[in-house]
């Protein structure tokens, strides 16, 4: 699967090293004295929180030298909980969104960014989509990025992996980028364990109409995950998982499956966390839980990968199969070039109806994905 889309450019400005003994002294130090007070200030509510995460970080015992754990800082949980419900629908969904000061900033030459393209979309969407963001919910790994975030009045969230920030780029696939993952992770059965269902979306997938009207709506369905490639079948296991955009509910099953990913976390060197869960389902964990799973078309959810066909029914599309942050930022700009255009022809009424007019538009090619992968192009990012 050469599917190796940039979820995150990360660096990490390391503090470690040498002092890493030091800083793990301090932190056990401030996490000690959290607790203590904890038992004493907080009420029953939020001390059954607190004991959700310590199991969490008890059957992870990370093998950690560097001086930090995966488990978030105590006084962060209760922001949590109240920016899931400001950003929930009544149903107790939310869409999340994971970003990083590369998405959020525009360099020198930029004059844009991954976030305004991803938040054009849902302008560009109409009214269905528009009224999705407010039920977004932007996960910020860095100070910029959560500045940037609440600069646009968006519902954000700083989460913190104890005093490290995740500044800036960082090489695909280094430690310091598996660690977040491994950290998003790590957030996502959080949010399910408090009972929240979720979108899961990167940033580099365009909402062009409402998911929520092409999902299905059946309970007994857990997780709708979008893939590479559709192969027709949407109980079919073989599918091409692709993590960048998937709805799960928040249930028994769901929470176990997510514990075992997480818990694949010291056992999985050099795997990113989608090769992980593919790798689970592989081995057989949808039926060992009892889980229902369905592959998600491409006609509706689309990506770069293997374009929808069909404009009438086209709904989210992914720069997948993509391996820069340049190329995907123009080829997502002239998808949405397609969009406008195709909505443009649509208002017209004596085109609206007519089939051959809808069945021959075409997206353009993505020049800037495709040529991507040529040799002498594979020195950073994705
Ligand atoms: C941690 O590492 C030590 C030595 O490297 C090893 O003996 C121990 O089993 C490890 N613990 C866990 C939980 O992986
Ligand atoms: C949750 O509520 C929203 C808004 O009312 C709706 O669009 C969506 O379909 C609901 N989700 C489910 C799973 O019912
Ligand atoms: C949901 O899916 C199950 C399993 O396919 C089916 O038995 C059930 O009738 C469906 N429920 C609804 C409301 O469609
Ligand atoms: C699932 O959760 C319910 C509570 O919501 C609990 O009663 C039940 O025992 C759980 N089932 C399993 C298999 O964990
Ligand atoms: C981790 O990997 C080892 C060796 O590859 C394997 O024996 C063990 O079962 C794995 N643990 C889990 C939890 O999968
Ligand atoms: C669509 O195209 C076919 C030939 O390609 C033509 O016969 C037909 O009349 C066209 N339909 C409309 C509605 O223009
Ligand atoms: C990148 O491309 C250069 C040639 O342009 C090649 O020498 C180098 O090995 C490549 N590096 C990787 C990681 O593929």
């Amino acid at each position: 699967m050469d599917n190796n889309h940039p979820k995150l450019k990360i660096h990490y400005h390391s503090l470690l090293g040498s002092k890493s003994n030091n800083i793990a002294l301090i932190i056990f130090l401030f996490l000690t004295v959290t607790v203590i007070l904890s038992l004493f200030i907080w009420s029953p509510p939020y001390f059954s929180i607190f004991q959700t995460q310590q199991i969490i970080q008890c059957s992870n015992p990370s093998n950690s030298t560097t001086g930090f754990e995966m488990t978030p800082k105590i006084n962060i949980e209760d922001e949590l909980e109240l920016a899931l419900a400001k950003a929930s629908m009544g149903n107790k969904t939310v869409i999340i969104v994971v970003i990083n000061r590369a998405y959020a900033e525009q360099d020198l030459k930029g004059d844009t960014t991954m976030l305004d393209i991803f938040l054009d979309s849902f302008w560009l969407g109409g009214e269905e989509t528009r009224k999705l963001r407010d039920h977004l919910l932007i996960v910020a790994v860095d100070q910029t990025a959560y500045d940037r975030c609440q600069f646009l009045r968006l519902n954000c969230f700083r989460l913190e992996t104890d005093g490290v920030d995740f500044r800036g780029e960082k090489l695909f696939m280094s430690q310091e980028f598996i660690k977040m993952m491994w950290r998003r992770t790590l957030f996502l059965l959080d949010v399910l364990k408090r009972g929240y269902s979720f979108v899961f979306t990167d940033m580099d997938v365009m909402w062009l109409r409402n998911p929520f009207e092409r999902l299905s709506k059946n309970e007994t369905e857990d997780l709708q995950i979008s893939t590479d490639m559709f192969f027709g079948d949407p109980w079919n296991k073989n599918h091409l998982i692709n993590t960048g955009f998937y709805y799960i509910r928040s249930n028994n099953r769901t929470i176990a499956l997510f514990d075992k990913w997480y818990s694949m976390k010291d056992n999985s060197t050099g795997l990113k966390e989608q090769d992980v869960l593919l790798g689970l389902i592989r081995g057989g964990i949808i039926d060992q839980l009892g889980l229902r799973v369905r592959f998600l078309d491409t006609k509706y959810f689309s990506g770069f990968c293997q374009d929808s066909k069909d404009f009438k029914a086209v709904t989210t599309v992914h720069a997948n199969c993509c391996r820069s942050i340049t190329a995907k930022v123009t080829d997502l700009r002239t998808v949405l070039k397609d969009w406008k255009r195709y909505k443009k022809i649509m208002s017209y009424k004596r085109f609206a109806n007519n089939v051959n007019v809808t069945q021959t538009f075409k997206w353009t090619g993505h020049w800037g994905c495709w040529s991507s992968w040529k040799v002498g192009n594979n020195k950073t990012s994705n």
